[in-house]
């Protein structure tokens, strides 16, 4: 982990609310896992503190991440062009376990901007994924352009393309048909995680990217905690036990 100083490269609105920013960073990044965050430095004096952002790619010195307009950081952050100077940590906290058994079958379920927190990790798996992906309405789909050309299955809430409804309802109507084991990677509201888990089994495999609001990213200020199963030390820091979570683990 770094504090680097980064420059915008490009800072480009995809649709609507949605962004993806670009930065050369002053030294490049060997080492990241999918999952993992970076706490980004809003460049203007009216937000104190940073912003954490999933790693959407990294190559060398060059960091994007795919975001959407929040509030006033996000909003800000919209509005840095080319050339503007700030600061950025990480990488951070716990990523996805990409080595999972060969005889399993990995299936990503996105909701919405979740699909920034598990791009890298598309990418990464050795097995091609079956991916789930639900948004509110076709336009969104823009935001998995990039990988279209594996096997996606949409869900849009207006019915505007795929399935009409909720995307864990459609994942849910192909869960019967997997005939070997999968192991499933999830990014997306908590609302939709509790939805995974009152259906699947918890004989599957599920690692779920948690968001909480952030202060430090770095462990010492417990202000990002989640509850979890564990007996002996039930809070786990969001920003360095995850936020990756054992779906199982965690409490909803
Ligand atoms: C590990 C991690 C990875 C993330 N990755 C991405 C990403 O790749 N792309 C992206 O667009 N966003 C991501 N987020 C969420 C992002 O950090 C927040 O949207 C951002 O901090 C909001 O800042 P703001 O100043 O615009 O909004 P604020 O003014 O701080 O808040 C606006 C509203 O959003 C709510 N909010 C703020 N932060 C969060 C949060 N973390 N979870 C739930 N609600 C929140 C607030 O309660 C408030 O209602 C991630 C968060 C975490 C913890
Ligand atoms: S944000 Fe400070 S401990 Fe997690």
């Amino acid at each position: 982990m770094n504090d680097f100083e980064a420059e915008v490269i490009r800072n480009e609105q995809i649709i609507k609310d949605f962004f993806i920013i670009e930065f050369s960073l002053s030294k490049p990044i060997e080492a990241f896992e999918p999952g993992q965050f970076v706490m980004i430095k809003i460049p203007d004096q009216r937000v104190f503190l940073r912003r954490p952002f999933s790693i959407y790619d990294l190559h060398g010195d060059s960091l994007s991440i795919l975001y959407k307009i929040k509030g006033e950081g996000t909003r800000l952050l919209s509005k840095a062009w080319k050339g503007v100077k700030t600061q950025i940590l990480g990488p951070l906290g716990r990523g996805f376990n990409i080595n999972i058994p060969d005889t399993c079958k990995p299936v990503v379920i996105a909701g919405g901007i979740g699909i920034a927190g598990v791009s890298l990790l598309i990418k990464k798996l050795k097995n091609i994924p079956d991916i789930f992906y639900g948004c509110t309405e076709e336009m969104e789909l823009r935001l998995i352009d990039h990988i279209k050309s594996k096997p996606v299955f949409f869900a849009t809430m207006d019915g505007s393309y795929g399935f009409k409804g909720d995307v864990i309802t459609l994942f849910e109507r192909h869960f019967q048909g997997y005939n070997s084991p999968i192991y499933v990677f999830a990014c997306g509201p908590l609302a939709m995680y509790k939805s995974l888990k009152e259906k699947i089994p918890e004989s599957i495999h599920c690692e779920v990217l948690l968001e909480e609001r952030m202060a430090c990213g770095l462990g010492l200020c417990f202000g990002c905690v989640k509850k979890t199963i564990d007996e002996k030390e039930p809070y786990k820091r969001v920003c360095k036990e995850g936020p990756v979570f054992d779906l199982w683990q965690i409490l909803l």
